[in-house]
């Protein structure tokens, strides 16, 4: 028997390519290929890239540097690039960097295995097509192997929002949902194999619209009540919606479905509606507020997250000011802030842009407000009764690392004996920068 080939992934980027990453390695699995963690004894290494800001995207050319040595000293090693550089460089990656041997598009990664079959006889391939047919009906039915609790399920892709800034709808195509039927036979292999949380994916999952069971378009929050009956699954999130989307039967879900999680991961990106209006965003900073507040009546405990865009272009000290107003209104209880980046291609990469150092200064006072947002939130934690779906060991001996309903991470003493899947109810009984830590009420 011929030994396994190595294959190397690294992931950039968004959980849709965390999710991606794994799929592609199950498919090169068909072709003989094992994952390693180590670049250096690899025989195929496939960067799954990200496109969304420009530092992501030049990340992808030093690391393809840093590959050189490994190729001469073994000639038949291959390279790859998937992702969201991929389909917006392709052929600019071919040719800045001679040793990439493949490229793939996010839409084609089940051609993935004929790819591989093609560069093992030297020739170069590029495949950036947004081609016709599913890519996960493509892809075999997934292996039976144990994993961890927690998965990840793409359910809807793509993105026809166009912000002014984003290169999603470029790199991604257009919004296109999985049929339920599809997402349920994956949901219960992944339940097979010792999965008790889903976080359903989607560049805007809330507008997800797939076919249903009785062969209607159904809504996000009816894909999650066929959810709430499989049995074994025990915990259903779901990411990135957007403000639009939030229709009211998934804000009823938040109030009646118990395996829906009380966390919401809801982008505004800024609080001026005049920038919101030059962003393409179709909201105001109003809308968004009114929105937050139906979820909060439906599940007043719920986390709110967000991700925010400063510097924008045109963006004054005033509209700046709007974007801290909202935020002291909302209380996030976890944010993503970024400086905004010009990318190639985007409508807002031809206007005016904020002298770097005042965006840089704009970015550190929302960061901390955030921040001390964010810790107000984690503190209010001690004494209160949580879930805790636990997922590894701590670092310390004894312990066991999980995560609570609301995402926080939760290091609990004396666990060692649960094992990893196990969802116990735990009292916290202390705030420490990133985490909290808790004691075992009852297993
Ligand atoms: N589909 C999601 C998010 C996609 S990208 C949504 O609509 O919310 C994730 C985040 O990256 C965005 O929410 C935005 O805050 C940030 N982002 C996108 N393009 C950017 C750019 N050009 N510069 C800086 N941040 C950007
Ligand atoms: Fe990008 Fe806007 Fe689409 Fe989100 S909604 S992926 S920010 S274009
Ligand atoms: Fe990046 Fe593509 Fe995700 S650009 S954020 S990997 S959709």
């Amino acid at each position: 028997m011929t030994a396994p080939k190595k294959l190397f992934i690294k992931t950039y980027g968004c959980q849709m390519n965390v999710y991606d990453s794994e799929r592609m390695s199950e498919a090169l699995g068909e072709q003989g290929y094992v994952e390693t963690k180590s670049a250096d004894d690899a025989d195929m290494i496939l960067l799954n890239t990200c496109h969304i800001r420009e530092k992501a995207a030049e990340k992808v050319y030093s690391e393809l540097g840093r590959f050189k040595g490994l190729k001469t000293k073994k000639p038949d090693l291959k390279i790859g690039v998937a992702g969201c550089v991929a389909q917006a460089e392709g052929q600019e990656i071919m040719r800045r960097q001679p040793l990439v041997d493949l490229v793939v598009g996010p839409q084609s990664y089940h051609r993935l295995p004929e790819m591989e079959a093609k560069a093992g006889q030297g020739t170069k391939v590029l495949d950036t097509d947004f081609p016709e047919e599913d890519k996960f009906e493509k892809l075999k039915r997934r292996p039976k192997a144990k994993r961890g609790p927690s998965a990840f399920l793409t359910v809807q892709e793509g993105c026809d929002k166009f912000c002014a800034f984003c290169v999603v709808p470029y790199t991604r195509g257009a919004e296109v949902s999985r049929p339920v039927d599809r997402i349920l036979r994956e949901t219960q292999d992944l339940v097979e194999r010792g999965v008790r949380e889903i976080t359903l994916l989607g560049q805007n999952v809330n507008a997800y619209h797939g076919e249903g069971l009785d062969g209607n378009d159904w809504t996000l929050a009816q894909l999650i009540w066929e959810l709430d009956k499989v049995d074994g699954l025990e915990r259903i999130r779901f990411t990135t919606s957007h403000p639009n989307d939030m229709q009211d039967d998934l804000i009823e879900a938040h109030g009646n479905c118990k395996k829906l999680m009380p966390y919401l991961h809801l982008p505004v990106q800024a609080g001026s509606d005049r920038i919101l209006k030059r962003m393409n965003r179709s909201h105001t900073a109003e809308s968004y507020l009114r929105v937050v507040e139906r979820i909060r009546a439906a599940r007043p405990d719920l986390l709110l997250s967000g991700d925010f865009i400063v510097g924008f272009p045109e963006e004054t000290e005033e509209d700046f000011q709007a974007t801290l107003d909202l935020v002291e209104e909302v209380r996030y209880g976890t944010a993503y802030s970024f400086k905004y980046s010009t990318r190639p291609g985007t409508p807002a990469a031809e206007r005016a842009q904020v002298d770097p150092a005042e965006a840089d200064d704009r970015l550190r006072r929302l960061q901390a407000l955030l921040t001390k947002q964010q810790r107000e939130i984690q503190d209010s934690m001690v004494g209160r009764e949580v879930g805790v779906l636990f997922e590894k060991e701590g670092r310390l001996p004894g312990q066991m690392v999980g995560k609570s309903e609301y995402l926080h991470s939760v290091h609990v003493a004396n666990s060692d004996h649960l094992e990893i899947g196990t969802l116990a109810r735990v009292r916290i009984v202390s705030s420490v920068t990133n985490s909290l830590a808790g004691e075992l009420i009852s297993e």
